[in-house]
This record gives C-alpha cells, structure tokens and sequence, in this order.
C-alpha cells in the first residue's frame, strides 16, 4: 500500500482501515513517510473527518508510537486528569494531590502554555527546585511513596504526536476533532492510566468557542477513550471569564495553595471538588468527606511530599513581581464581563507566558485578586492587581485590560461554570 493510496482513499472520502493507519503513522515516525505526504493526510482528515473507529485506531497508532508506561506494579486505580486548556486553570495542581489523599494513584504527564493559555509545568516550576523532567525510576517511586506525580513529556512518549503536532501547527491542520482528539488521547492513554477525567473549556479563552465544537470535542474524547477499553468522563467548563482569581505562574501556585488550605475562590475550589468527585467515582473509591481533605491538611501534606519529591522547596517561597499596579474599576455597578480572552493576552504582555516555544517566562508576573462576573464593585476599587517586572509595553497593556472588563449598573447573574457533562 502506497502512501499516496491512503491519502487518496481519505481524500475521497472513504473509511480507512487499522492496518491503513498503523502502517501510515508508523512509516511517519520512522521518517519513511515524508512531511509532505503526512501533510496531504491530515488536510484530508480536516475535509473528511474520522469515524469513531478510525480516531481510535488512529489513537492507538500514535500512542504505540512510543513508550507506553505500565504503573501496573503500583497498587491502587490510576486515574488522571487532562484540561484542554484555558487562563487561570491551575486545578492540575490542587487536584492530583487531594485525588491522591482520598486513596487514588495520579500519574500525570502535562503540558506547557503556549499563546494565550498558561500550563501545569510552567507553574509547577515557579516553585524553586522544582523539576518536571523526573526520570522513570523517580516517577515511579513517587507515584509510590506520595500517590500522584507531575512531570513533562518525554521524548519517548507518543512521539508521532509530537512530529504530527509541529505538523498541524504550520500547515492549518490543528482545528480538526479527530486530530485534537487523536493528539490529547494517545499521550493520556500512554501514561497506563485505568481511568480519565476530561475538563473541555469553551468560551472566549479557550480553544472551542462555543458549546457545538465543545460537545463534539468532548464526545470525540470520550468515545475514543471508551474504544481503547478506558473509563472516561468529560465535563464542558466556562471559559468566557478566567478560572479563579489569578493569572500567572507563581500566583497559580499561590492560589492553588490557598485551595488546598480550603480557602480558594469559590469557583477553582468548587472544581476541583467536583472534578475530584469525577475522577473517584471512575476509580471506584467511595467519595467520602473528599472536601474534609482540603481543610485538615491531608490534600496539603500530599502536595508538599510531591513537591519535596520533585526537588522542589516551598519554604524558599515563590518568587514575586517587582511592582503591584491595581486597575481601579471606571464606574460603581456589577461585573458583567471578564474576558478570559483579554486577560490571557495581557498575562502574555507581562511575560508570563510565551508566543513561540522557544521564548523565555517570568514566573513572578501576571494578574491577581480577579474580580468575577457578578460581582459588585465601586467606583476606584480595583478590577484586579497587575504583578509586573517592567517586561510591558504599558499602554498596550491598559488598553487590553480595559477592554477586558465590563461594568452593568444592573445585578448581573454569574455564568454556571459546569456546562455539560458527557458520560456516555
Ligand atoms: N492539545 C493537544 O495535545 N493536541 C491538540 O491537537 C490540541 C490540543
């Protein structure tokens, strides 16, 4: 089977079989599939789209591309979380460790920011010491000792997805579900979880904008995972207005302590229960005063194991911005937008995330005390607090703050932050 007969059959709009896309993927991470004919195939997946069975098949292809970890050796269900991203989602980070506390194993791969939307790894690594780059024998171990782990991709895992990604990225490939799914799938299912919970966002911050291409991603994952043998729950989250109070690395990292302390905002403490509540309920641990967890220190003391297993040290404290500039409120009323979109660009001013993968982040800078669709303010209070180290061009950064915000002079009902859940 020539390449050139896969990309035609796809093309024409026909069902690819198993064989047609294992032996596509695989002669792609080889390198004796060229980028040009891996191009054509994804620009027909875009037009054609996949059918259940071949976004798994596809998912399978890409996942036995690399490494498949195999935890089975540890005891206890293996369950995990993946957010599709957004501004302000720090619930990576309260979330393993309070899953960890009720009796569950958390081995999580995550990711980076890229644009407008930040990562677990890069505000895991505000913390001094911190290192993502664990190797198998020290995820293992703290997998073992503490319950949960985060640490980075490697090179190893599913790394079709990896060349494929860079792929979609530069030749307008990357809006297609079976893709998106096919992507996030291979990489979750390579970490030898029994069970994963999915946070879709939609809104203005988030990858899907509405809820059509939410439900359709959400249910591309979850068939998917339900193909390869895999519990799996997603959850459709706003993402018209960040999640919690703070954008930024080491402010996430704050806020996330604040969580586990069982003092966070109410919408990134109330998520991380619920999704909590998800991730039990597949690994088929009772849920129990789960949120007891988060107020007598257990969820905490896992985190702090975690962090001192990554070579991390909280005592050292986490870094801070050189000025704390607030944006006072233009009028007296209630807050009746926040834009997620508006405020990720301004996080992205600051220097706290990047545009290009090659640059370079300031941890200690970003935004905080976020004020929240609803929410009554007067006249002069401030909207939020700018954390800054001088990185921005000030005006741009006004400008787009102001825009982000929005004051009603009537009450304003605040938006449902679980929008759908899709369980099969
Ligand atoms: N995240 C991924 O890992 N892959 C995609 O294709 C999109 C988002």
């Amino acid at each position: 089977m020539l390449p050139q007969w896969t990309i035609e059959k796809k093309r024409d709009g026909a069902e690819l079989d198993s064989v047609e896309i294992s032996d596509f993927i695989n002669g792609y991470t080889q390198g004796d599939i060229p980028d040009y004919q891996m191009s054509a195939l994804a620009m027909a997946i875009y037009f054609q789209g996949m059918t259940p069975r071949e976004t798994a098949d596809l998912t399978l292809a890409m996942m036995h591309s690399g490494k498949v970890i195999d935890p089975d050796s540890i005891p206890g269900t293996k369950v995990d979380k993946h957010s599709t991203g957004g501004i302000g989602d720090k619930i990576s980070i309260p979330l393993a460790p309070l899953v960890a506390a009720c009796g569950a194993v958390v081995p999580m791969i995550s990711g980076r920011g890229l644009g407008i939307t930040g990562g677990t790894l890069d505000k895991l690594e505000a913390i001094p010491g911190y290192r993502v780059g664990l190797s198998e024998p020290e995820f293992f171990q703290t997998l073992e000792t503490v319950g949960c782990s985060m640490i980075g991709q490697t090179a190893e895992i599913a790394p079709a997805d990896k060349k494929l990604y860079a792929l979609r990225d530069v030749t307008a490939t990357v809006p297609s579900i079976p893709l998106i799914v096919s992507s996030i799938m291979s990489k979750k299912m390579a970490e030898g979880i029994d069970a994963l919970v999915l946070d879709v966002k939609c809104g203005s911050g988030a990858f899907m904008k509405d809820i059509e291409n939410a439900r359709a991603l959400a249910k591309g994952l979850v068939d998917t995972g339900r193909a390869m043998g895999k519990k799996v729950t997603a959850l459709i989250t706003d993402m018209n207005q960040p999640l919690g109070r703070t954008v930024g690395n080491a402010l996430e990292i704050q806020e996330s302590l604040d969580i586990l302390n069982g003092k966070g905002p109410a919408d990134s403490q109330g998520l991380t229960l619920t999704l909590a509540e998800h991730m039990l309920t597949l690994a088929d641990i009772q849920i129990t005063a789960h949120g007891s967890r988060l107020t007598n220190g257990s969820a905490l003391a896992k985190f702090e194991q975690m962090v001192t297993c990554h070579g991390g040290d909280l005592t050292a404290g986490l870094p801070k911005a050189g000025k704390q500039i607030p944006l006072p409120a233009p009028k007296t009323g209630f807050i009746s937008k926040c834009d997620a979109e508006a405020i990720g660009r301004a996080s992205l001013l600051l220097g706290a995330g990047r545009a290009k993968t090659t640059d370079s982040i300031d941890p200690a800078v970003g935004i905080s005390n976020l004020r929240k669709i609803g929410e009554r303010v007067e006249a002069g209070e401030p909207l939020c607090i700018i954390h800054s180290n001088g990185h921005e061009d000030e005006s741009q950064l006004f400008q787009t703050l102001e825009t982000a915000f929005q004051i009603s002079e009537n009450p304003v009902e605040p938006p449902p932050l679980i929008m759908e859940i899709i369980d099969g």
